[in-house]
């Protein structure tokens, strides 16, 4: 009795001693937060794990102000500054937890990588995403984009169409197409790919990460898991080494693709630039992920809030209709220079940001100042692009879709401080001109043909009421479309 009786007090005053350095002595004690977050990992990660905690998170800024302590070592920051000082430096990579590669697999991807590694592998990718390669894959953009067109033709005599679930299949055939010259066929079976759903689902990946937060949990769980857990992941693996050898046998390509860079970039880089062949299918893997189910978000939010604003809808297929005498003269050239069109990508982004956090990063061993603030080293610090786009500080009526904010000025110079949606610095996103081509082409190229309605009965939901496990978990978004030439 006498012995559990001390266990029972060594271990209170053990969980008292460190609550009481947690909130009064750690070097983060100076920023506030929710206590409970500050005590223990687990509020923070049961948000996570059910889809909630960038809306959390914002009401915590909203609460505390620009810089919340979110956890014992985790700060979440609101201000326009920390962009530049988080994410412009090459020594701020993801926390362990975020950055891990996975089970079985040795080779980095820009997503794992050490920052030498990521370096030489961004300069090997960079010239096949740059704005001018990205001209090259126009064409294969433009014809994947007609072949949802005459899917939807078929499709909406039936009735209203998924959008979401279109959407998704083009994106998952452009990035294939442009990947190795030969799409996924997402959109001639109608139906998803059943391997990249493995990577994709994001709950799961949720829970890993999770999991990393607990070390000792982390380890139990490496030694019990069967090692056909890894199956799916393998069958992907090899999947992708098999298309890599088809695409190998293609001698003359009918249109530029990102193995074709590739390759080029392996005849003429120095040894030490090289990739190494399992390299090349962990960074193919991340460019298929990142350029796929990213876009499928920023077409639905797109589609969700004309829906939902028929002003703005109305206005946007007045610029659209009346900039082109034929569908043919329809480019992307042209298209950058359409201002609402162009506001309206911008206001779907703020609202719909297909990355609402997640950006985190860890402050290397030398500390960094960020927004002015002095953090020590190992904090874990990010900005949510979710809080910061909704924010009021930076944004008037930040709730609503007004893309006229974009053309009108109204949010000052500080708006486009606080708005990157594709990140920015070395880590920023790869694909961004294609993202801008594909949203831009897909959009106007639907709205050109159809006039599109929330069909009689339906309402729409909240977009925020949708939950965010790494990306949006989107419902289906059911459009009613008529062929104007009908
Ligand atoms: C609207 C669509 C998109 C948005 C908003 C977006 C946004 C972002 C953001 C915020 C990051 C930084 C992630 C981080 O720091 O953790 C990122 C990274 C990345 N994106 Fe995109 N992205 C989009 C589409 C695409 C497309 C089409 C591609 C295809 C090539 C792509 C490929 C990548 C890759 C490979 C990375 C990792 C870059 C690195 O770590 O060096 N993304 N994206
Ligand atoms: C998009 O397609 C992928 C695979 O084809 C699937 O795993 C994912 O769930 C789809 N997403 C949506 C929102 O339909």
């Amino acid at each position: 009795m006498a012995l559990l009786q001390k266990v029972v007090g060594t271990i209170f005053l053990y969980v008292l001693t460190k609550a009481i350095y947690l909130i009064y002595l750690h070097p983060l004690s100076k920023y506030s937060g929710p206590k409970s977050w500050i005590l223990s990992r687990i509020p923070y990660l049961v948000y996570m794990n059910s889809g909630k905690l960038p809306f959390r998170i914002k009401e915590l800024h909203d609460t505390y102000g620009s810089v919340v302590r979110v956890s014992g070592d985790e700060l979440s920051i609101n201000d326009p500054q920390a962009w530049r000082d988080i994410y412009n430096r090459r020594d701020m990579l993801r926390p362990s937890q975020w950055g891990g590669r996975p089970p079985g697999v040795e080779a980095h991807s820009l997503i794992s990588a050490p920052a030498a590694d990521h370096a030489r592998f961004r300069k090997a990718l960079n010239p096949a995403f740059s704005e001018k390669a990205t001209r090259e894959y126009e064409p294969v953009v433009r014809a994947y984009i007609e072949k949802l067109l005459s899917r939807l033709d078929v499709a909406a005599t039936k009735g209203p169409v998924d959008i979401v679930e279109w959407a998704n299949f083009t994106t998952f055939d452009i990035i294939s197409e442009i990947t190795w010259s030969k799409s996924y066929g997402c959109l001639d079976k109608a139906t998803g790919h059943a391997f990249m759903g493995v990577l994709l689902h994001f709950q799961a990946f949720l829970v890993a990460a999770s999991i990393k937060y607990f070390p000792w949990l982390d380890r139990l769980l490496a030694v019990i898991t069967p090692k056909s857990a890894f199956r799916l992941l393998e069958d992907i693996f090899q999947d992708t080494h098999e298309r890599l050898h088809a695409r190998s046998m293609i001698k003359e390509p009918s249109h530029a693709d990102l193995v074709g860079h590739l390759k080029l970039h392996q005849e003429q880089a120095a040894d030490a630039d090289k990739f190494r062949e399992a390299e090349i299918e962990q960074n193919i893997l991340t460019v298929i992920v990142g350029g796929s189910e990213t876009l499928t978000t920023a077409i639905s939010g797109a589609f969700h809030h004309l829906l939902a604003s028929p002003r703005v809808l109305s206005k946007l297929v007045h610029e659209i209709r009346s900039s082109f005498a034929k569908e043919a003269h329809i480019d992307t050239n042209a298209l950058s220079k359409l201002p609402y069109l162009n506001a309206v990508i911008d206001e779907t982004l703020r609202l719909c940001p297909p990355f609402p956090d997640m950006l985190r990063r860890q402050v290397p061993a030398s500390g960094a100042i960020i927004a002015g603030h002095a953090i020590p080293s190992h904090t874990t610090v990010s900005v949510s692009c979710y809080s910061m786009f909704k924010s009021a500080s930076y944004f008037s009526d930040p709730d609503s879709f007004l893309p006229e904010r974009w053309i009108d000025g109204r949010d000052g110079a500080e708006a486009r401080e606080a708005f990157h949606p594709f990140a920015l610095g070395p880590h920023n996103c790869l694909g961004q001109p294609l993202a801008r081509m594909e949203m831009r082409l897909m959009i106007t190229l639907i709205l050109w043909r159809y006039d599109v309605g929330i069909s009689k009965g339906d309402s729409l939901r909240k977009w925020d009421e949708q939950k965010i496990y790494w990306t949006w978990e989107k419902q289906p978004l059911l459009v009613g479309l008529s062929n104007v030439d009908a």
